[in-house]
């Protein structure tokens, strides 16, 4: 992870790739490694419906919650609370939202490259709004 993580930060910094610095700068330092072709979208797709849709809704459009876990936001719009860059998505999901961990790290569940293709499923589906 960290070493992936110097790589890319590395990779950004010789492409001038910065991406805007938000809720995480150094996350967002990440450059997403895998092209959003149409099978990383589905891809993507799949890995959603299995593990976040419950929450997040069938359309990522966020759910109403529960008398356990807070509502969660929607994922298709330009308002992202922790961060809009890729890197900085690929970082919540991966490590969570602490300290409360409603949103749960996935990273001992989901490789690397399924947590970027769901990243480009989520922006294939805020470029069709
Ligand atoms: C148990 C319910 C639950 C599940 C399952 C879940 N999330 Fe979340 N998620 C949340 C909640 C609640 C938040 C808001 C956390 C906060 O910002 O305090 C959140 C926040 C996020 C954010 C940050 C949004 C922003 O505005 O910055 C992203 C991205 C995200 N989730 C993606 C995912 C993905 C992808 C999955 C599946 C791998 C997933 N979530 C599964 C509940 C969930």
């Amino acid at each position: 992870m960290f070493f992936v993580f110097f790589l890319s930060a590395w990779m950004s910094s010789l492409i001038g790739a910065g991406a805007g610095a938000q809720g995480n700068p150094e996350a967002a330092k990440l450059a997403n490694p895998v092209a959003a072709t149409p099978e990383s979208v589905a891809a993507g797709a799949q890995v959603y419906q299995r593990y976040c849709r419950s929450c997040h809704g069938v359309n990522a459009t966020g759910g109403s919650g529960s008398d356990i876990s807070p509502p969660a936001p929607d994922l298709t719009g330009t308002t992202w609370k922790r961060g809009s860059s890729d890197g900085e998505i690929f970082f919540v999901i991966k490590n969570g939202v602490p300290p409360e961990l409603n949103m749960e790290p996935w990273g001992d569940r989901i490789t690397d490259t399924n947590i970027w293709n769901v990243v480009n499923y989520l922006r294939s589906l805020a470029k069709k709004k």
